[in-house]
């Protein structure tokens, strides 16, 4: 029986420490969005499942084995696996006019039943974007460059770009036949799974992860060679922009993402571990039927756990984090000193300053708190403090102590020791 003291296996408490690097990364990624025209859109962790089995393919693995579904009042629920879809349901509902031109961002918990391993969770955290334009190399790169940057921002210059084309929608019909045709005769020394998928989505095949299935594929003719002249030209003028503006690139010709919506440019972003790869994101151009109608978008959603993962394996990960607030700590000596720092402590947070106190002990005992708790300045009163007006400031790092005047000019003394403590 699993230990109701732990989280569900595949997830986990985020907590300090470490939420602060989580919470920085939010910040930097909102600063980077919102130069780049997104705006953020919170949508719900539960959809109706139709959202994500017609847009992302019946076919697929996410689809087949990793939702996590279920039936509550006559209607078939699920958590999001993904975001894209839930964005372009809000676009759907919103109407073709409001959508169009959309640039929307999101931050949350996606869930997929998954074996957990590293790296690989069951509720896991995606930020991403989706921009509702019609098909432009210019913008597809434009999107990837985004990626790219606040991939950077977050501390992460050193990732590998691999692009490749999923051909225009109409394409995809002789683009699966090609490739069919093109493993017929080696259909009996594939994996079981892959034989399967032939006649399934034969696109699935160039993802397999078995060595043999690996080895015939990487002998196949590449997909762009069974499209037309417009998608092979489409996915050149992406990689000129790309080259343009600086953003290193491979063409991966087995690359095809495991989500059916995509038309045109696909890419996966992997990032540099001692001796190995991980997929931190993955995007592309897409193309979704919902409430009557089609709606063509861009975007790409990173994984935040496996970003946070190489961010804190770098040697200056703490350097990712903004100062942090200096802590003053409240002690008081006896009912009336405790009572008069509860309602002081309401001034210096008003004022911007980062308080506690403990709710009682001795000097000892509070001021261990106060180390404990790595406050930097503490604030000591007693009887005879409050009967002068005064309140003792202590610098904890240097040990340095003076008596200041517990008046309306306190939290201008403090925030003044904590701005030359914090250069
Ligand atoms: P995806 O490739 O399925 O794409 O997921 C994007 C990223 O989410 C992956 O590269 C990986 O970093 C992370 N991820 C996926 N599954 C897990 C897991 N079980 N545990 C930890 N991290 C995971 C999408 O979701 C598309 N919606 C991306 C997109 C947006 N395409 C167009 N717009």
């Amino acid at each position: 029986m699993a230990s109701l003291l732990q989280p569900i296996q595949g997830m986990s408490d985020i907590a300090a420490p470490e939420v602060a690097y989580w919470q920085r990364m939010e910040a930097v990624a909102r600063d980077v969005m919102e130069r780049h025209g997104f705006s953020e859109l919170r949508t719900p962790v539960m959809e109706y499942e139709e959202v994500f089995t017609r847009s992302i393919g019946d076919t697929t693995d996410v689809v087949q084995k990793e939702m996590y579904s279920f039936e509550r009042s006559h209607h078939r629920l699920c958590l999001r696996p993904e975001g894209t879809a839930g964005v372009m349901r809000h676009a759907a509902g919103i109407g073709p006019i409001e959508a169009a031109g959309g640039r929307w961002y999101y931050i949350g918990p996606m869930f997929r039943c998954e074996r957990p391993q590293a790296g690989r969770k069951r509720q896991f955290h995606q930020c991403g974007v989706e921009c509702l334009e019609e098909p432009s190399p210019l913008v597809d790169a434009e999107i990837l460059s985004l990626q790219v940057d606040l991939l950077r921002a977050w501390g992460i210059p050193d990732c590998e770009v691999h692009l490749n084309t999923r051909g225009a929608g109409g394409e995809h019909a002789a683009v699966a036949a090609g490739l069919r045709a093109a493993l017929a005769e080696r259909e009996g020394d594939l994996c079981e799974d892959c034989r399967r998928r032939i006649h399934e989505n034969v696109l699935r095949v160039l993802d397999c992860k078995n060595e043999g299935c690996r080895a015939i594929v990487s002998g196949l003719p590449p997909v762009t060679s069974f499209m037309g002249p417009e998608s092979v030209a489409y996915l050149e003028a992406v990689e000129a922009h790309l080259r343009a503006m600086g953003i290193p690139f491979v063409r991966d010709p087995l690359l095809v993402r495991g989500l059916d919506y995509y038309e045109h440019t696909i890419w996966e972003i992997a990032g540099r571990r001692a001796g190995s790869q991980t997929a931190l994101a993955g995007g592309g151009r897409y193309r979704i039927a919902l409430g009557g109608r089609d709606w063509a978008g861009v975007g790409f959603a990173i994984g935040m756990e496996r970003v946070l993962q190489l961010l804190l394996e770098s040697p200056d990960a703490a350097s990712f984090l903004p100062p942090r607030r200096p802590l003053v700590w409240l002690v008081g000596l006896g009912d009336a000193a405790q009572s008069a720092n509860l309602a002081l402590m309401r001034t210096l947070r008003a004022a911007g300053l980062a308080c506690r106190m403990a709710s009682g002990g001795s000097m000892k005992s509070q001021m261990r708190a106060a180390n404990k708790a790595g406050a930097a300045w503490t604030l000591l009163r007693g009887d005879d403090e409050l009967a002068a007006g005064t309140i003792l400031l202590k610098d904890m790092a240097s040990g340095e102590q003076r008596a200041v005047p517990a008046d309306d000019t306190l939290p201008a003394t403090l925030l003044d020791a904590v701005s030359v403590a914090r250069p």
